[in-house]
C-alpha cells in the first residue's frame, strides 16, 4: 500500500494503478461503515484508492472540528487490512494552499436539512470532493447511505460539473442496537448512546407504518419526531419525508422516498435515514 501525502506523489502513484479504480473518500476514524465501503470497492474495482483528510471547511462549528476523532495509524492499518492500494493523506496546506479561493455552491439540494443545521457544510463537502475526484480520477466512488443528503449533493455535483465518475451508495451499517455507525458515536456516554437509538427506532416505526400503507408524509415524520422527543437526552433537529433523489417536499409518500432524521445527543450531532425505492443504493446517479 502506497501512502501519498502530496499531490505530486499521488499523481505518480495513481499513474501506476490499473483500472477500473474505486475511490473511498474518508475523514478517518474508520469504523465498520467505512470498511463496508472499502470492501465494496475491493470487490468491484481492480484498484482501490482511499482518501484520508479531515476537511476543516465542511465543519461550521470549530469545536466539532477540534473534537473530531483522529487516529491515523489505526486508519492506515485498517486501509491495509482491506486491501487498499493507495491512500491519499494530504496536509491542510496541500489541499488548500495559500491563495485558495474557490467554493462550490451545490444549490438548493444542499440548502435545507443538514444544510440548514450546518450552514456552509455542503459547500465545503462539494469543494473538497470535487478536488479529491480530480486528484484521484476514479471510475467509481463509494459513499455511505447514512449521509444520504451528502450522496445527493455529490450526485448533483457530478452531474452539473460533468465529472466522469459513477457513484455507488452502500447501505448504512448499524450496531447491535440499531444505532447507525458514525465516527461521532465514540463521544456518546452510555446513557447518551441509549438515547441515540431513538433515531433508528423512530425510523423503524415510520418504515413499518409505510409498509402498512401510511402515505401521509406528516404522519410518518411525526412517528420519528415523537420517538426522538421521548428521550430527554435527545434534541430533535428535524424529521422529514422527502423525495429520495431531489430531496424536495412530497405531498404523498410514494417512492423514491427518504425518511431522514437529525438530533443532538449530549452535544453530538447525529443523523440517520431509511430509503424506500428500488435501485437507489447501487447506482447513485441522478
Ligand atoms: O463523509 C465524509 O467522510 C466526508 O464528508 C467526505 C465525503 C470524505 C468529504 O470530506
Amino acid at each position: 500500500m502506497i501512502v501519498a501525502r502530496t499531490r505530486t506523489s499521488l499523481h505518480e502513484a495513481r499513474a501506476t494503478l490499473p483500472g477500473p479504480v474505486g475511490v473511498v473518500p474518508t475523514m478517518g476514524a474508520l469504523h465498520e461503515g467505512h470498511l463496508a465501503l472499502l470492501r465494496a470497492a475491493r470487490r468491484r474495482d481492480r484498484s482501490v484508492v482511499a482518501t484520508l483528510f479531515v476537511n476543516r471547511t465542511q465543519f461550521n462549528d470549530s469545536s466539532d472540528y477540534a473534537a473530531y476523532p483522529r487516529d491515523e495509524a489505526a486508519d492506515l492499518a485498517a486501509f491495509q487490512a482491506c486491501g487498499v492500494d493507495l491512500v491519499f493523506a494530504p496536509s491542510i496546506e496541500e489541499m488548500y494552499p495559500d491563495g485558495f479561493g474557490t467554493r462550490i455552491d451545490p444549490g438548493p439540494i444542499g440548502a435545507d436539512l443538514e444544510g440548514a443545521r450546518r450552514p456552509g457544510h455542503f459547500s465545503g463537502v462539494a469543494t473538497v470532493v470535487a478536488k479529491l475526484f480530480n486528484l484521484t480520477r476514479p471510475t467509481r466512488a463509494y459513499l455511505g447511505q447514512k449521509d444520504w443528503q451528502q450522496t445527493r449533493v455529490i450526485a448533483r455535483l457530478v452531474e452539473d460539473l460533468n465529472l466522469p465518475v459513477k457513484l455507488v451508495i452502500v447501505p448504512t451499517v448499524r450496531a447491535h442496537d440499531g444505532l447507525a455507525l458514525s465516527s461521532r458515536n465514540v463521544r456518546l456516554s452510555p446513557d447518551q448512546r441509549r438515547a441515540a437509538t431513538a433515531l433508528w427506532r423512530g425510523l423503524e416505526l415510520a418504515a413499518s407504518a409505510w409498509d402498512d400503507d401510511e402515505r401521509s408524509p406528516a404522519a410518518l415524520a411525526d412517528l420519528v419526531r415523537v420517538t426522538v422527543q421521548a428521550q430527554p437526552l435527545a434534541t430533535i433537529g428535524y424529521a422529514e419525508v422527502r423525495h429520495a433523489l431531489t430531496l424536495e417536499q412530497v405531498a404523498v409518500a410514494d417512492p423514491p422516498l427518504v425518511i431522514a432524521v437529525a438530533a443532538e445527543v449530549g452535544g453530538v450531532g447525529l443523523i440517520d435515514n431509511v430509503v424506500i425505492g428500488e435501485g437507489l443504493m447501487e447506482d447513485g446517479s441522478l
